[in-house]
């Protein structure tokens, strides 16, 4: 019988906010993980990761879902040394902190840009999630996924890439991400280290990093055009509403206050996207990933 934990949606995302899923099935095993397409079947609903819950704005009231946890898989360890790149795998569920400190007690360079995040592994690699310069993407080797038919491996050449987004070749939809082999190489670790605190630093000067958030809000809508500047010109930074807040550090911070919910959060996004628009006639795209059905 594959375990399960309490499917709400407010204790299982950063932004605090969200109604109830059918079940979040907590696959301690192989032979569960497997299972767990046919189990989402049975309950009625679509299966969906959950990772750290750190890039989710989730609706109010009862969503037609089956989460799934990858808790278990967190496993971290070098796996191969080839042409001089060190392959790194990292279960979906371990934590992109647990995979920096990692790399940092192991000399590998490359993902420093991430430090920060709060997110999972598969969840970074599904969305993409870049920081500082670099792209989690940019550093798979492999990476395992987990669909009706099965388990099955892609190698980085069918890996289709775009800014806060990874698809693969002759799939309409990405698969659920079980595991990805990362290719680093080596490098000082002092220098690793001094760059891991750089970002940080960098990143708790610009962002509030303790709020309850879900991360960037908007997409950056080109290369050099800032999302946050623009809604900070617009007025939205520190604009309240209904327990729901743009950070007054940083505008593209949607935060919860303690006692906001999505009705409250969905409206200022609109408002953001029409004051944008209305400003800079430019179309905000929302970053966060929005689950709506009401
Ligand atoms: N700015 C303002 N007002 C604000 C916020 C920003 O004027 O309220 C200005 C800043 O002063 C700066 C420029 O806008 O001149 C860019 O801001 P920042 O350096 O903070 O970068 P960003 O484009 O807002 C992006 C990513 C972040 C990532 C940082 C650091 C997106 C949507 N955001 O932010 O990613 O951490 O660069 O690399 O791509 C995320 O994806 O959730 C995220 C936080």
């Amino acid at each position: 019988m594959l375990e399960q934990m309490e499917p709400e949606l407010s204790r299982l995302t950063t932004l605090r906010i969200g109604g109830k899923a059918i079940a979040c099935l907590l696959p301690q095993n192989r032979e569960d993980l497997l299972a767990a397409h046919e189990r989402a079947a049975c309950l009625g609903g679509r299966l969906m990761p959950i990772g750290r819950g750190s890039n989710i704005l989730a609706d109010d009231g009862h969503l037609p879902l089956v989460l799934i946890s990858l808790d278990k898989f967190a496993d971290i360890r070098t796996v191969a040394e080839e042409d001089g790149q060190i392959l790194v795998r990292a279960g979906a569920g371990a934590s992109l902190a647990a995979l920096l400190r990692f790399c940092l007690q192991n000399c590998l360079t490359g993902l420093e840009g991430l430090v920060g995040i709060p997110g999972r592994v598969g969840g970074a690699c599904a969305m993409n999630a870049g920081s500082f310069g670099v792209e989690t993407g940019e550093k798979i080797w492999q990476m395992e996924t987990l669909d009706e038919s099965g388990a099955s491996l892609h190698a980085r050449a069918s890996l289709q890439l775009r800014y806060r987004a990874l698809n693969l070749q002759n799939y309409k939809q990405l698969p659920i991400v079980t595991s990805v082999i990362f290719a680093l190489t080596r490098g000082s670790k002092s220098d690793i280290l001094r760059r891991m605190n750089l970002n940080y630093f960098e990143k708790k000067f610009r962002q509030p990093l303790g709020a309850w958030s879900a991360g960037c809000a908007f997409k950056n809508p080109a290369k050099g055009l800032s999302a946050g500047r623009l809604l900070d010109d617009a007025g939205l930074k520190g604009k309240k509403l209904g327990g729901m807040t743009f950070s007054s550090k940083h505008a593209n911070f949607l935060i919860n206050e303690g006692n906001g919910s999505a009705a409250a959060a969905f409206e200022l996004l609109d408002l953001a996207v029409a004051s944008v628009q209305a400003k800079h006639d430019v179309r905000l795209e929302p970053e966060v990933r929005i689950l709506r059905w009401h």
